[in-house]
């Protein structure tokens, strides 16, 4: 496989995650039920809407390199409440994110001009992934940490 190739078959992997995004947020969106769904509701058809963006965009990359974009989406990870919603939205994105990372690895350093949009869009998929993280609440803080930072411990 030549690196082109190499770069065209990761770039398609990144793509069927957002494709899988798309249709994976776009169910939790018309199906999250309860107070969840004041808030969840919008979230999640904006992410869908996020991810078709970034299929097309990477869809339009891959065909400027001659290879021809999937219509294949990835695992598509469905669940019944908010909680398993997030869970799975976490676990798209990670997966998104190591796609894009593995298409920066083969990226050629000659066209910086690819490597730097791949760049961007790991970015934008590790604040997904952060922001993920804190909605599941992977994110903790001690509270003798805040005691120190109001100053009101000693
Ligand atoms: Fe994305
Ligand atoms: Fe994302």
């Amino acid at each position: 496989m030549s690196s082109k190739e190499e770069l065209i078959a990761r770039l398609n992997d990144a793509m069927a995650w957002e494709l899988a995004g798309v249709i994976q947020y776009m169910q939790a969106a018309v199906m999250v039920t309860g107070d969840a769904r004041e808030i969840y509701r919008e979230f999640f058809h904006e992410s869908s809407e996020e991810a078709l963006e970034h299929a097309e965009l990477v869809g339009e990359k891959i065909s400027v390199l001659g290879g021809v974009p999937t219509v294949e989406p990835a695992m598509i990870r469905q669940a019944a409440d908010i909680d398993g919603m997030l869970e799975a939205a976490l676990a798209l994105e990670r997966d998104a994110l190591k796609a894009w990372e593995d298409a920066h690895a083969v990226a050629d350093a000659a066209n910086p001009g690819t490597v730097f949009w791949i760049e961007e869009h790991v970015a934008e998929e590790q604040e997904h992934v952060d922001h993920l993280e804190k909605l599941t609440e992977k994110v903790s803080f001690a509270s003798s940490d805040i005691d120190e930072a109001t100053g009101q411990s000693g």
